[in-house]
């Protein structure tokens, strides 16, 4: 077990966001902020991670359930306050604690390993991490001796003139001795303009010890950025997003418009596919090489092959096969399995069904809880009746069948093996394989009708 542990600060509500939410589980980039910092600590090497938790601890503590150990902050008395809650297992550990915020989603692992790595080779007791912001308006202020080394961190609110004007901050990005932060954590007080236990003051305290603190500052101040507004929530969601188109340019996807790209961070797309504008892909979708998604898709959870064309569709859980062809204006939705080379468009549903091989659903169709073989051509306008009111069945389409236009199957209900429907059937009983079903009156011509209609 690597000798690197991780706390991380999840307990405050974050009054500036005015959400009902815990600011943690705001997503950036398709995660909670919380999640993107945890799962960059463990990027970086922790081994063992306890998140704070305190403002909607117990949603904090289900969205994160498996991943991490939590410490409860029952009432929110600062950062510092915050670590306490910690003191067992720093307690029990002996070796390095990252402190990070659950705020500062576009932090990476790399990041970390860089400050874990000078924060080793210095031997310091802590080591934090800075950045110089363009504007560094409330954060705290690194303030540093004439001879460069860091002496304390001072916050936004308590802030001198002279210490407002500097523009290195505290990231609020830390490694610790988890014996040394043991000890400082016990000389914090709140005499401060929050009246808060403010971490940063352990820096100070650790000077006054003697002992070594240490400064990595980060080459890119974005990836520090913490989110304490609505406004900055968008400004990382835009970086964030950035970010991830520019990976997967460098991969070899065409992205032709970045700017109304939305991709989430997980996704994984193949090279040589190329995105049209005005198109989401989200959550854990897997998108092959060869294919064109867009333009107006939104894409989520949904695994697409290879050569596949997605245009002006909504499709969420289902699974694409290769060189499918979908839309316009379709809506496959969860539980749909696409076989290779299926043509599926023109205002059609799809729903918890198989579509086999080379099956058609050209135009204007609803199929939902069927099983549909190879080959399957749908007339136009076909309708799966799959709900009686009160329970749901399952059509069955085998191969080859031909089911003519404005057809509706009632399921429970099976089409046999290369059998035909008539156009305008209500089909309640099985058609056996090779059969003709017909359901639908005989047509009657009156003739000289309208004549005597006139007389
Ligand atoms: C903190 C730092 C500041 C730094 C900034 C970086 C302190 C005193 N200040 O300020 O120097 O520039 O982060 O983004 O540390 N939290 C708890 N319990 C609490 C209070 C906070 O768990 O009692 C958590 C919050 O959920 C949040 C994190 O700690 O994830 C930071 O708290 P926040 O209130 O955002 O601190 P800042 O004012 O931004
Ligand atoms: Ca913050």
């Amino acid at each position: 077990m690597s000798n690197l542990m991780a706390i991380i600060l999840a307990a405050g509500k974050g009054t500036r966001m005015k959400s009902a939410l815990p600011k943690v589980l705001h997503q950036v980039g398709g995660k909670s902020m919380v999640q993107q910092v945890l799962d960059a600590a463990k990027f970086a090497g922790a081994a063992k991670n306890v998140v704070i938790i305190g403002f909607g601890a117990q949603s904090v503590a289900d969205a994160l359930a498996g991943q991490a150990e939590f410490a409860v902050q029952t009432e929110q008395l600062g950062t510092g306050h915050a670590v306490m809650q910690a003191r067992q297992e720093l307690a029990d550990f002996d070796g390095t604690v990252m402190v990070l915020c659950g705020d500062t989603p576009l932090l990476t692992g790399d990041l970390l390993k860089t400050m874990y790595s000078e924060h080793c080779s210095a031997q310091a007791a802590a080591t934090v991490l800075t950045a110089i912001m363009p504007d560094p308006s409330g954060y705290g202020r690194v303030i540093r001796n004439p001879a460069g080394q860091v002496v304390k961190i001072v916050e936004h609110k308590d802030a001198d003139p002279a210490e407002l004007a500097v523009s290195e901050i505290n990231t609020g990005i830390y490694c610790f001795e988890a014996k040394e932060l043991l000890q400082a954590l016990e000389g914090l007080t709140c005499n401060n303009a929050q009246g808060e236990y403010y971490l940063t003051d352990v820096i100070a305290i650790l000077n006054s010890q003697n002992h070594k603190v240490w400064a990595v500052t980060a080459a890119d101040y974005h990836e520090t950025l913490g989110i304490n507004s609505r406004a900055q929530l968008a400004e990382a969601e835009s970086l964030i997003r950035q970010r991830k188109l520019e990976t997967l340019m460098d991969n070899g996807v065409t992205i032709m418009d970045p700017g109304s790209t939305f991709i989430d961070a997980q996704v994984e797309i193949g090279p040589d596919t190329i995105i049209y504008p005005f198109t989401w892909i989200e959550g854990c979708s897997k998108i092959g090489s060869n294919s064109s998604i867009g333009p107006n898709s939104r894409i989520a959870n949904t695994i697409i092959g290879n050569g596949a064309t997605i245009h002006f569709t909504y499709a969420h859980d289902c699974t694409i096969g290769e060189d499918v062809t979908v839309g316009p204006y379709v809506h496959l939705r969860p539980k749909t399995d696409i076989k290779n080379g299926v043509k599926i468009g023109n205002f059609v549903e799809v729903k918890n069904t198989v579509v086999g091989e080379k099956s058609k659903i050209p135009h204007l169709s609803y199929i939902g809880d069927t099983d549909m073989g190879a080959g399957v051509n749908i007339g136009s306008g076909t309708i799966t009746v799959n709900y009686d009111g009160k329970n749901k069945h399952r059509t069955t389409i085998e191969d080859e069948a031909f089911i003519g236009c404005n057809t509706n199957l009632v399921a429970p209900v099976t089409v046999g093996r290369g059998s035909y429907i008539a156009a305008g059937s209500t089909i309640t009983k099985n058609v056996p394989p090779g059969s003709l079903g017909v359901a639908r009156a005989r047509q009657n011509n009156l003739e000289g009708w309208a004549e005597k209609q006139r007389r």
